[in-house]
């Protein structure tokens, strides 16, 4: 792995001496663990990414669009406050060749995986079963729900070695018809199903699915501007309304209890379909845990005492 110091990491950090035995002490037990975090350049795992970097985590931030990555470089890098990398990684998670991408970013890290946050989503085409081209909605299943398959295939032997957590951002359109939303609503209720199958056959890893409420993001904006043809007028309209009564979720809030759970995850947790303010999810909504204390004893509780991370692939990771 290369040395914070040498700035060799396609990723970005920054290195900063540290002084403080307790904080020493975190960090060595810190260092050389990484989340990738999928549609990280926007939205909500725009948002992960932040505060998982926060956190001293690693992100290898995964999207298509490169320069969308890049802009997010400068808040990166003051979020990690030169504990951890900010590894931009472009790829499209539908094709292999994105994977590839993926999986050699992480390799050439030298970084332990430790979370797989599984964002990237789409909800275009939204148009009713008898409108849509077979085309468009094989193309959200490829982005919704066979990427998701993909990258769990291609990083559960690693998670399965670090006792890692998948997660899986679902929505409630998992469980409840919209009409002209088909392909979204059955692509995540599917992504359940597979998140259910996946803690039965994987107990060593702990992977839930999670829908993050109704959030202010580009997500919503295609719908409320993109979207009222293909949708019931009611349906349509109580987005509108969301909107300009200012009820969207700022997707901070759901993306700090998410984050804290791919870190923070305990095992009987697995095959859960969660919602992001559930009661069950308390001690992740805490703003106790003191994670952006300087002296950081609390800090120690939760990203030490708490991971399942086995304590050999903590101190010596095997790059
Ligand atoms: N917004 C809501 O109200 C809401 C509600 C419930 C659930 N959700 C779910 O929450 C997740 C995030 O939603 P959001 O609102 O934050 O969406 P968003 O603002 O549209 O962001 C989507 C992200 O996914 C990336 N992406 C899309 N296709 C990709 C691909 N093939 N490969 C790699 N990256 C890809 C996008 O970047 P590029 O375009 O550059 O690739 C972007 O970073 C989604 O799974 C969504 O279904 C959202």
């Amino acid at each position: 792995m290369p040395s914070p110091e040498n700035n060799s990491m396609q990723g970005e950090h920054l290195w900063m001496p540290v002084p403080d035995p307790v904080m020493a002490e975190v960090q060595s037990h810190n260092r050389g663990c990484v989340a990738i975090v999928t549609g990280a350049s926007k939205g909500l795992g725009r948002e992960i990414t932040l505060e998982l970097l926060r956190r001293r985590v690693s992100v290898i931030a995964v999207a298509r669009t490169a320069s969308k990555l890049q802009e997010l470089r400068s808040e990166a890098l003051t979020a990690a406050r030169g504990h951890a990398w900010y590894i931009q990684c472009p790829a499209d998670v539908t094709t292999d060749h994105g994977i590839r991408e993926i999986e050699a970013s992480l390799s050439q890290s030298g970084l332990v995986l430790i979370a797989l946050v599984n964002n990237a989503g789409t909800i275009n085409p939204v148009a009713s079963i008898a409108k849509t081209p077979m085309k468009e909605w094989r193309h959200q299943f490829e982005t919704n729900l066979f990427s998701v398959v993909d990258m769990c295939q291609r990083f559960l032997p690693t998670l399965r070695a670090t006792r890692g957590r998948i997660i899986n951002i679902s929505s409630g359109a998992a469980a409840r018809p919209y009409y002209g939303w088909s392909a979204y609503c059955s692509s995540k209720a599917a992504l359940n199903m597979v998140t259910q199958s996946l803690a039965a056959e994987v107990p060593e890893v702990m992977s839930i699915a999670i829908r993050p409420g109704v959030m202010d993001t580009d997500m919503q904006e295609f719908v409320r501007e993109k979207c009222r043809e293909g949708m019931k007028a009611s349906e349509h309209d109580k987005f509108v309304k969301m909107h300009s009564e200012d009820k969207l979720l700022d997707p901070t809030i759901p993306a700090y209890v998410i984050a804290r759970i791919a870190l923070e995850g305990s095992r009987d947790m697995s095959g859960k379909f969660y919602s992001w303010d559930d009661p069950q999810l308390d001690r992740f909504r805490s703003r106790q845990d003191n994670a952006y204390s300087p002296t950081l004893g609390s800090l120690g509780v939760s990203l030490v005492s708490q991971t399942i991370l086995p304590p050999e692939l903590l101190f010596n990771h095997p790059h």
